[in-house]
Parts: C-alpha cells; sequence; structure tokens
C-alpha cells in the first residue's frame, strides 16, 4: 500500500464537482492515507464540513482559527505537515489565487506555505476551462512545478459537453499513488546494510558500547528494499521495528559483524556501513561478574577489526562500498581520509555540529562525499528522505 502513512493535505473549492470528494476521501483512508481537509468558504456551499471530517475522522478547516475557542488553525504547520497537497475541485477562482498569489482564504495561504508537492484538478464549465485567463493560470501553475490532473471530456452540469470535468475519484488517487510509487531501481542487486551499535562485553552484566540508535541504518534498508533490492541488515542491538522484506542478521561484537559481513559479501553489490562499530574491546570479557576489590580497576582493551577496511580489501569488481563517518573537527578532511584508508567507493559524513542530526534523533543532515571528491550536502531531513538521498546519490553515482 504506497499510500499508507502518506500526509495529504486535500484542498476543496466551491465548484459543483466538490459533490464527488467525499468518495475521495474514502478512498484514499482505505489506502491508509492520512487526510486533512480544508476548505473554501464557497466549497461549504457544495458539500458538507462534517461529510468530509467524518471521512476523515480529522476537524475540517476553513477559517485561520476557531471563533468559538481561538485556536489557530496554522497554514504553515499544516504546509510543513503533508507529504502532498491536492487541490480538487480547483474552481476557476482558486487557480487564478494559488497563480497569482492572492492569499485571502485558508486553502491558499496553506497552499503558499506549503513545501511538498502540489497536485490540482480543475473543474469547472467548458467556456471557463477554455478561456486563455484559466489556460494561462494553468500554464503559470506548472512553470511552480504544480501538477497537473486535467479534467475530462463529458457532460458538465451546465448541460454542456466537454472538457472540464473533474477528473474521476479513483483515477486521482492512481495518480497519487504513482507519484510516490518508487522504481525498482535496484531489483536483481543485492544490498548488505550494517546498523546500530556493536556491544563489547566486559563480564556477563557490563559492556562498552556506543549511542547508535540503528535508526539510519534501518532507514536505509527499508529505502533498498522500496527499490527492489535484496536486502541484508545486519545489525547490533537496537529497539527498534525490522523492516518488512528483508533479511535480519542479528549480530552483538564487532567480531561477530565481522563475521556476518564476510558471509555475505562476496554475493553483495553494494554495501553501505552505518553502524557505529566500537574501536575497542575489553582483551578478555571475564565469564563471571567483576566483583568490587577496593583498587582502582584497569580494563584492557585490544583494537577491533576494522569491518569495511577488510570488507575493501576482498572487494570483487563491481562492488561499491560505502561507509558512514561521524566526525567533530574538519569533518570533510577526516572523511576523504577514511575513504583513502579503508579504501571506499564514497562515505556519508555526518557531523555532530549540525543540530538535529546524528544519534538518537528522527533527523539527519549529511554530507555525501565521493572518492573523486565531488560532494553533495543535504538539509536537515526525516532520517526516511535522507536515505532515498543516499541511495540516489549512490546509484547515480555508480550508474546502477
Ligand atoms: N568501521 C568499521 N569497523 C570499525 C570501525 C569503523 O567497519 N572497527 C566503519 C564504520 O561502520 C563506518 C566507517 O568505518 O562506516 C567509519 O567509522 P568511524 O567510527 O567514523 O571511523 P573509525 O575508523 O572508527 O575512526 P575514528 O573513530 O578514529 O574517527
Amino acid at each position: 500500500m504506497v499510500l499508507k502513512g502518506k500526509k495529504i493535505l486535500l484542498g476543496i473549492s466551491g465548484s459543483i464537482a466538490a459533490y464527488k470528494i467525499p468518495i475521495l476521501v474514502r478512498l484514499l483512508m482505505k489506502e491508509g492515507a492520512d487526510v486533512q481537509v480544508i476548505m473554501t468558504p464557497a466549497a461549504r456551499d457544495f458539500v458538507t464540513p462534517l461529510t468530509l471530517s467524518t471521512l476523515s475522522k480529522r476537524p475540517v478547516f476553513t477559517e485561520p482559527f476557531n471563533p468559538v475557542d481561538g485556536s489557530w488553525n496554522s497554514h504553515v504547520d499544516m504546509g510543513n505537515w503533508a507529504d502532498l497537497m491536492l487541490i480538487a475541485p480547483a474552481s476557476a477562482t482558486t487557480l487564478a489565487k494559488m497563480a497569482n498569489g492572492i492569499a485571502d482564504n485558508l486553502l491558499i495561504t496553506t497552499y503558499l506555505a506549503a513545501v511538498c508537492p502540489v497536485f490540482f484538478a480543475p473543474a469547472m464549465d467548458l467556456d471557463m476551462f477554455q478561456h486563455p485567463a484559466t489556460q494561462r493560470n494553468i500554464q503559470t501553475l506548472q512553470s511552480y512545478g504544480n501538477h497537473l490532473i486535467a479534467p475530462r471530456d463529458g457532460e458538465l452540469a451546465s448541460g454542456l459537453c466537454g472538457a472540464g470535468r473533474l477528473e474521476e475519484p479513483d483515477a486521482i488517487v492512481g495518480v497519487i499513488r504513482k507519484f510516490f510509487e518508487v522504481p525498482q531501481s535496484l531489483a536483481g542487486k543485492k544490498v548488505l546494510i550494517t546498523a546500530g551499535p556493536t556491544v563489547e562485553p566486559i563480564d556477563p552484566v557490563r559492556f562498552i558500547s556506543n549511542h547508535s540508535s540503528g535508526k539510519m541504518g534501518y532507514a536505509l534498508a527499508a529505502e533498498a528494499v522500496k527499490r527492489g533490492a535484496e536486502v541484508v541488515l545486519i545489525s547490533g542491538p537496537v529497539a527498534l521495528e525490522v523492516p518488512k522484506g528483508l533479511t535480519l542478521r542479528k549480530v552483538t561484537s564487532a567480531q561477530d559483524m565481522l563475521q556476518a559481513c564476510t558471509e555475505e559479501f562476496e554475493s553483495s553489490h553494494v554495501v553501505v556501513m552505518a553502524a557505529a562499530v566500537a574501536d575497542y574491546r575489553p582483551d578478555k570479557a571475564e565469564t563471571s561478574k567483576i566483583k568490587k576489590t577496593g583498587h582502582k580497576p584497569v580494563l584492557q582493551l585490544t583494537e577491533n577489526p576494522d569491518i569495511i577496511k577488510t570488507l575493501a580489501s576482498m572487494r570483487l569488481a563491481g562492488q561499491f562500498i560505502v561507509g558512514f563517518a561521524l566526525e567533530t573537527d574538519d569533518e570533510v578532511q577526516n572523511a576523504m581520509k577514511k575513504i583513502d584508508s579503508k579504501g571506499l567507493d564514497a562515505i556519508v559524513l555526518n557531523s555532530l555540529n549540525d543540530r538535529g542530526a546524528g544519534f538518537g534523533t528522527d533527523t539527519n543532515k549529511v554530507t555525501m562525499i565521493h572518492r573523486s571528491g565531488s560532494s553533495l550536502i543535504t538539509k536537515l531531513e526525516s532520517k526516511e528522505v535522507i536515505a532515498s538521498r543516499v541511495f540516489d546519490f549512490i546509484q547515480e553515482s555508480f550508474d546502477l
């Protein structure tokens, strides 16, 4: 279900075709989408907010604030919340206001504030649709990158026949579904991803580890599955839901992770090491709990194998190896050094200096660096979006 969990802002403007929108809301809800309806004042003459709020299971907004309790229906928050905004039906007036930024109702202020892709499905009488003003407004909206869902030819409410009929709800859902469908561009490829921390036992009760939550690696694995890859996720101990459609291999220590990676490596086309591997482990894991002695205890450490370096040294033609680097100082230079010293094709750099990026957060901001030195910086975005940017970068850089 491609639309499952997708946040859709549905703007309804004043056109008789608004009577079809409750069906559209039902179809979107059935596909698992989260639908927030906004209506222009004129739309309320054609379909009731009660019908739409019942179907969408959310309050329907027309005004920027609630006149009873003064609560604010923030167009900016809604514009940031949505994965997609759909204006259906888009009347001639609404198209004109969108094209010219005339922000005199909540639908238009939200449209102007929306940072997501926008689709619009015009509906009006034949002559209104063909008028040069309407046609010019449509072209203007397309020049902004908005997507037209063209009206159909057919019988119109006026009794005339021609273009202007709102596209049918199931076809509108089809267009949106197609937009979210990810091409199976990694079909036939095996992608090996590591995630989470490694845990190095001191005794049966204590260990050395780090703060890695595994969220970035799990998001990468889910993205590779979406793109059709055969995915093996080798994960240190984390508390995350396992994405469907992949093989999970749970490991604990760096040595376990190396073992699992080595077994999976030969048949892999792409390796992405997002795991935060502990650099050192205790010389010896005690089999019994270490007791207090009254002296200052000393923990002797041994360096762990460098997993990605080991894999890179066994690399076969056509394999791509991508590391992660978490740096605090001289970030890019240090990341470039790691590409060289570990024999990588690319590295994804996290800086702990970026707020909202790094350990435990749901967001991240990264710099993706190719071994040639070319790089790409992302904005602060959800780890899911960053995962898709990382795979876009990998696939573009290595022509996969
Ligand atoms: N890595 C690895 N095995 C290790 C240590 C790190 O495979 N023993 C991998 C990480 O998964 C990551 C990359 O190497 O993809 C860089 O990890 P990082 O911790 O930034 O680098 P280190 O080599 O540990 O260097 P330092 O801690 O000194 O910065």
